[in-house]
């Protein structure tokens, strides 16, 4: 298998992942299950880490992005690892002190923070709020005012770069809600508003292009013109920023057809094109943030499913419905994002038919794969579905009130829940009958 995955399959032929025999997993938790290997996760973010120590002399810090997958444990692991935290909401924000997660190391984004989610991560201490529009900015210096602190920002900019992803999750050029241009100029009017605040102190740039990029020339790209803006703020206002913070969005590999990225290849080329460039403007080379999120959880984790119903329409289609689907991975009935899939009860079955995975859901999207290739399955069957740690769970909803499946965290051949699933009383655990219905 994979050598980026830490699975194999044992003696059974059953799928092993963190030295967990699938099989039992789901005897003793159920399916659907979403499975979490944790050297993994661990693995993933020292290959960030530990490329910025080496190419960038440790002066840069990975966030890791916690929309990606947020849970109290991951936080714990994060910050074990010593990385920094990305969260994009009050929600994110209250699981990472549940967690006990040091709150100088927290970025907070997002295009439409609401004031209570400001004044929230201005009473935690936040390390960074990362405001997307002049309106974010003259609310939170008003929210400063009237609690007498200081916040210390950066301005998340769209680069104008455009890089090959589905265009729900391309974020960096002009026509993106988030943050301002460089294009019309909307970053100088920003930086000089900021400068104007006395509550705020404008200390970085950020930008993030979009998720799953496989090229490494956006990067550059974005490199590149993040830098000049650094360079025109100084010149021409003599606003000196000392952080750049270049996102997230290193592609991961999802099936044979996407490419393996080098994470610490990257990390050195842009860390030199930064080094290059600032030499040229005469900048001093900034502190680097970067914001891998799917890199660090994509390929950590697994979800498994009983097989239920197999219908061969003849000369049409083969359906293979499992006892879950969108509501746990809506990726495909939004992106039609590609997965690979086997029968982690068998292994070594060969996989010479192609068949679609279809949810429970009363959706025709409800799909989790089209034209998939897949041994000859029968009811019963487990199917994993492999590279689900990312926008798996932390994307998961109650449609037709199904409860989301538990998390297990696995490692040595134990399994720990990091998140109970939920069950029929949690559902209607805030709904309310009205007295007078
Ligand atoms: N930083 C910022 C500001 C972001 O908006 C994101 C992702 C990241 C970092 C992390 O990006 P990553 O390294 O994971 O690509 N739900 C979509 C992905 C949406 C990404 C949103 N922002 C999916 O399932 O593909």
């Amino acid at each position: 298998m994979a050598e980026n995955r830490n699975i194999y399959v044992n003696e059974k032929d059953h799928l092993v992942i963190g030295g967990c025999d699938s099989v039992e997993l789901v005897k003793e938790f159920g399916t659907p299950l979403y499975v979490m290997d944790e050297y993994t996760i661990r693995n993933n973010m020292r290959i960030f880490k530990n490329a910025f120590d080496e190419f960038y002399e440790g002066k840069g810090l990975v966030l890791y992005a916690s929309k990606a997958f947020c849970t109290t444990a991951i936080c714990r692991i994060a910050h074990q690892e010593g990385l920094g935290l990305d969260v994009v909401s009050g929600g994110e924000l209250y699981t990472a002190k549940k967690a006990g997660f040091p709150m100088e190391k927290v970025y907070f984004h997002g295009n439409n923070k609401s004031p209570k989610e400001l004044s929230e991560a201005l009473d935690s201490g936040i390390g960074r709020i990362v405001v997307d529009s002049v309106h974010e900015l003259t609310v939170l210096n008003s929210l400063c005012q009237e609690k007498g602190v200081n916040a210390r920002i950066s301005v998340r900019v769209k680069p104008g770069i455009e890089a090959h992803t589905h265009d729900y999750i391309l974020t960096g050029q002009i026509d993106s809600k988030f943050g301002v241009a460089v294009e019309n100029g909307e970053i100088f009017e920003f930086a000089r508003m900021a400068k104007c605040f006395e509550n705020i102190e404008l200390v970085g740039l950020h930008c993030h292009i979009g998720s799953q990029i496989f090229e490494l020339e956006p990067f550059e790209k974005t490199v590149q013109v993040m830098l000049k803006v650094m360079a025109d703020l100084k010149e021409r206002y003599g606003i000196v920023i000392t952080e750049l913070n270049l996102g997230g969005g290193y592609g991961v590999q999802y099936t044979e057809e996407d490419d393996y990225i080098h994470y610490a290849k990257y990390i050195k080329s842009v860390s030199d094109t930064v080094k290059k460039i600032c030499g040229e403007y005469g900048l001093e080379t900034p502190f680097i943030l970067m914001e891998p999120g799917r890199a660090i959880v994509a390929n950590a984790g697994i979800t498994l499913y009983t097989v239920g119903p197999v219908k061969d329409i003849k000369n049409v289609r083969k359906y293979v419905a499992i006892d879950g689907g969108m509501s746990d991975n809506p990726r495909y009935a939004l992106y039609e994002s590609k997965y690979t899939f086997v029968l982690a009860n068998r292994m070594s079955a060969p996989k010479d038919q192609i068949v679609t995975v279809a949810g429970k859901h009363c959706e025709s999207g409800d799909l989790l794969g089209k034209d998939v290739p897949l041994a000859d399955v029968k009811p019963g069957d487990i199917l994993a579905v492999l590279d689900t740690g990312a926008y798996n769970y932390s994307m998961s909803m109650n449609y037709n009130r199904t409860g989301r499946p538990p998390v297990v965290l696995v490692k040595d051949g134990k399994a720990r829940v990091i998140v109970k699933g939920e069950d029929y009383e949690d559902i209607v655990r805030n709904d309310i009958i009205p007295e007078d219905l």
